[in-house]
């Protein structure tokens, strides 16, 4: 069976890390989750007071950097590790949240994760989700999805997510750091999120988890039981 790439774009908090963890789950593939290297090099960014507009300090940082994903058996998930430390936790906290549409949008900062997230697609057979997965990082996928939901549903679902790691989480916290990063992540010069002409739009708002891992899972396999 030939093995493929799977890209899934979209806003923050539509569902992706999830439907394609499942869906890496389902075809035997490696899932990589490309935010949580930019969440990675944001904490590193914020411990160590580097000012990510001041490009030498940037690029001195990045040199001391490295990232890695490392199954966790106690979760069944990959955590992200910086510098050999298990930082899952770390990265997905709201002063993490709060910058990290700030520091993706650094252009050397992107020129270092993709050169990464691309060498993990060397031998294909990834499902890797983000932002610009389908446009930049891997422009010749198989196969490339568009992950939307309505704005109100991404909140609450975000809020819940948070709400169970800290309770004094304000819906409007979680709202206003959506909606920023939301216009961040889209506005940016360099490789700003948007659909690629050829992704196939996935609106799950109304889908349960497995209901659009089925559709998706479908899409899939079309795809890979094609002759190329
Ligand atoms: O998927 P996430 O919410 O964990 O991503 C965190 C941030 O990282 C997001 O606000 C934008 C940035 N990001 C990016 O610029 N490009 C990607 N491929 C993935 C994430």
């Amino acid at each position: 069976m030939r093995k493929i790439i799977i890209t899934l774009d979209g806003f923050s908090s539509c569902g992706k890390s999830t439907l394609a963890r499942q869906l890496a789950n389902e075809l035997n593939y490696v899932f990589i989750d490309s935010g949580a290297m930019y969440r990675a090099i944001t904490l590193y960014f914020l411990r160590h007071r580097i000012d990510w507009n001041h490009q030498a300090e940037v690029v001195n940082a990045l040199k001391n950097i490295s990232l890695d994903f490392q199954y966790n058996a106690d979760t069944g998930k990959s955590d992200m590790f910086l510098n050999h430390e298990d930082v899952e936790v770390f990265i997905r906290e709201m002063h993490v949240s709060d910058n990290v549409s700030a520091v993706s949008a650094v252009k050397e900062v992107r020129e270092f994760a993709v050169a990464q997230q691309q060498l993990m697609g060397n031998k294909k057979g990834i499902v890797m989700d983000g932002r610009d997965i389908g446009t930049t990082v891997f422009p010749n996928a198989e196969l490339k999805i568009f992950v939307m939901a309505d704005p109100a549903i991404r909140v609450e679902r975000r809020y819940k997510e948070m709400f169970e790691k800290n309770p004094t989480i304000s819906i409007e916290e979680v709202k206003n750091n959506l909606e920023s990063r939301d216009y961040i992540d889209s506005h940016r010069e360099v490789s700003p999120l948007r659909k690629a002409d050829d992704a196939i739009e996935l609106d799950n708002s109304n889908l349960t988890r497995e209901e659009q891992l089925e559709v998706v899972l479908k899409w899939a396999n079309e795809v890979i039981s094609k002759p190329h």
